[in-house]
């Protein structure tokens, strides 16, 4: 298992369509299992393929979340489709492992169901409500392509923006630094 670098927004990356996954190879465990020590490593809710550089249709999301127990492995959905929402909706804050530190209010359904199949290629279907159901929603944007900031009017980007300007800043100007006294 490795640890991946997680993309970070503005990365062009973050914006391509991922495609469904064909194989059902050790490739695809690698990669998996890579992104579920990615995920821990970084204390998140879940993580999309495309996070770590690969457009395929799949995340993880956290186990506890998902299956409520403390011990639960890491929930992966290959090819995932939600095929139902509630009318019933929950506005939080939510994060996302490309915006590090940055949290929005987005509205999402309260519960939702989710076809997918498993990293044997077996389908399943699984219904969430609130954490687990808007981690559902927001990895599956990812898929598409749609980040954390759209959800935000053009102030809250704009500000979104500057900050990680300022940060990728001044995480350069660090490097530079070290790589000047080492
Ligand atoms: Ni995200």
């Amino acid at each position: 298992m490795a640890i991946r670098p997680i993309l970070r927004y503005p990365d062009s990356r973050l914006r391509e369509k991922s495609v469904d996954v064909r194989a059902f190879d050790d490739d695809l465990r690698q990669l998996v299992s890579d992104m579920s020590e990615t995920m821990y490593a970084a204390n998140g809710a879940g993580l999309a393929a495309i996070q770590v550089g690969r457009a395929l249709r799949l995340f993880i999301i956290d186990g506890p979340v998902a299956a409520g127990a403390e011990d639960a492995p890491p929930k992966v959905f290959i090819n995932p489709e939600i095929v139902w929402l509630s009318d019933e909706s929950q506005t939080g804050d939510e994060g996302c492992l490309s915006f590090p530190g940055i949290y929005v209010p987005v509205k999402r359904g309260l519960r939702a169901r989710v076809r997918a199949v498993d990293i044997d290629g077996n389908p399943f279907e699984i219904e969430g409500a609130e954490l687990f159901s808007r981690a559902m929603q927001h990895e599956n944007d990812h898929l598409i392509g749609r980040l954390l900031i759209d959800q935000c009017g053009p102030v809250k980007r704009e500000i979104i923006k500057r900050k990680l300007r300022k940060e990728k800043e001044a995480e350069a100007a660090d490097d530079a630094e070290a790589s000047a006294s080492s």
